[in-house]
């Protein structure tokens, strides 16, 4: 499965009478033609899954089955659950090394939910949001239905699709109001490094505007590295929104628990807006966070360590690979390697589904800049992984694409 947003747009849904015409900010996407393309066929090996492929750790399962048994099935309170909050505090509070309080959080129906509270409370016409690209699918039509303009900042495979954080605050302007960060990144695992982000918040915090920092991959780095989350680069909360999910960290996509940490106004406000948009989120899935929270970090460690040994592979792989030139992803479990300029990304892909089963996501479904590359996600098993190559490979030497 690939993440529904990456889906489940079309812009058909804009035509006619009935529906606003602000509905027409939601693309086509490049997603959706390859798994309906996909549907119909047998024996596909899937490099295109948007959501981990370990099974939910036990004692989150058990904790879910328990609250529903519990005769948890009631509301929440809107901020969210309060075991969940407090549970958040502490966590966040221990790994940043800062004094957080409860009302630094709202919780949401997964940081789809979170993004959406934070992009349409904020965009409006006249206020432009500077977005990289290659992106997640949700930024950019979020901020267009509500009037936003999106300024695309893209970045570029030689620098490892890295953020240069001068091109982002040359990109600021008098019209610029936030800037959208995702980090480690969907589509190319890139993770920004301290400087980056510490350069980008504080510009931003001196100029008024706002980081909305999409955090929902930040436990799976898979280098020795720290990981520079919004929050520990900046004193005071007033410009930063930090967005992240149980969805990746706990393979629980299908829970749908996310959340939003910033300032004590910014969530008094979005917590209202919350009431009137999912009410609250999930309440045994609550519960089931609180069990991920205070469950330690094995169960992380695990899927990192396996995350990391398939991303070695599929590098190595990439470079046998004849026509893709790739770099170091040093988190989630996408990379993101380009074909030669102008090669069409997104017909190849759909002819290497037809003549080799394999399929992958063409570039541009993640933006204008990039529709010669094409995602990779190793969100499946090695050998899965290791016969989808088997496969993509003879059948890139035969095609005619440039130099190789
Ligand atoms: C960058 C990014 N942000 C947000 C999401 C959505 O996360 P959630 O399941 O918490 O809504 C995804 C899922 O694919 C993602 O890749």
């Amino acid at each position: 499965m690939v993440n529904p947003v990456e889906m489940e747009q079309q812009n058909d849904l804009a035509e006619g009478p009935l529906f606003s015409p602000s509905l027409q900010a939601i693309p086509v996407p490049g997603i959706r033609r390859m798994i309906n393309a996909s549907a119909g066929m047998s024996d596909v090996l899937h490099l295109s899954i948007g959501q981990p492929d370990f099974p939910t750790p036990t004692h989150i399962v058990d904790a879910y089955v328990d609250a529903l048994r519990s005769g948890q099935t009631g509301y929440t309170l809107d901020a969210g659950l309060p075991e969940l909050l407090t549970a958040l505090k502490d966590y966040y509070s221990e790994r940043y090394d800062r004094q957080l309080t409860e009302d630094n959080f709202l919780v949401t129906t997964g940081a789809t939910e979170a993004m959406y509270l934070a992009l349409t409370a904020t965009a409006a016409p006249g206020r432009q949001f500077i977005v990289t690209d290659p992106a997640f699918a949700l930024y950019a039509p979020l901020i267009r239905m509500n009037g936003g303009e999106v300024k695309i900042v893209p970045t570029r495979a030689e620098n490892g699709h890295q953020v240069d954080p001068q091109e982002i605050i040359d990109a600021i302007g008098m019209r610029t109001f936030a800037i959208v960060l995702n980090s480690p990144n969907n589509p190319t695992g890139t993770v920004y490094s301290r400087e980056t982000m510490e350069a980008i918040v504080q510009e931003a915090a001196y100029r008024n505007i706002y980081v909305f920092a999409d955090e929902v991959y930040d436990h799976l780095i898979l280098d020795d590295m720290e990981f520079p989350g919004v929050i520990s680069c900046t004193t005071d909360l007033d410009h930063v929104m930090s967005i992240s999910s149980f969805s990746k960290t706990y393979s629980m996509a299908g829970l749908r628990i996310g959340w939003i940490i910033s300032s004590q106004g910014a969530i008094k406000k979005l917590r209202r807006y919350h009431m009137f948009t999912t009410t609250v989120a999930n309440t045994p899935a609550q519960w089931a966070g609180v069990a991920a929270l205070q469950g330690g970090n094995e169960c992380i460690d695990d899927m990192v360590a396996e995350y990391r040994r398939r991303r070695d592979r599929v590098v190595e792989l990439i470079d046998e690979a004849p026509y893709l030139s790739s770099y170091w992803p040093q988190g989630a479990f996408y990379v993101f390697p380009s074909l030669p300029p102008h090669t069409d990304a997104s017909k190849l892909a759909l002819r290497m589904l037809e003549e080799t089963g394999v399929c992958v996501i063409p570039g541009d479904a993640f933006g204008e800049s990039c529709s010669n590359a094409i995602r990779i996600s190793y969100s499946n098993s090695m050998d899965k992984i290791e016969q989808a190559f088997e496969r993509m490979i003879p059948w890139l030497k035969e095609q005619k694409l440039g130099p190789r």
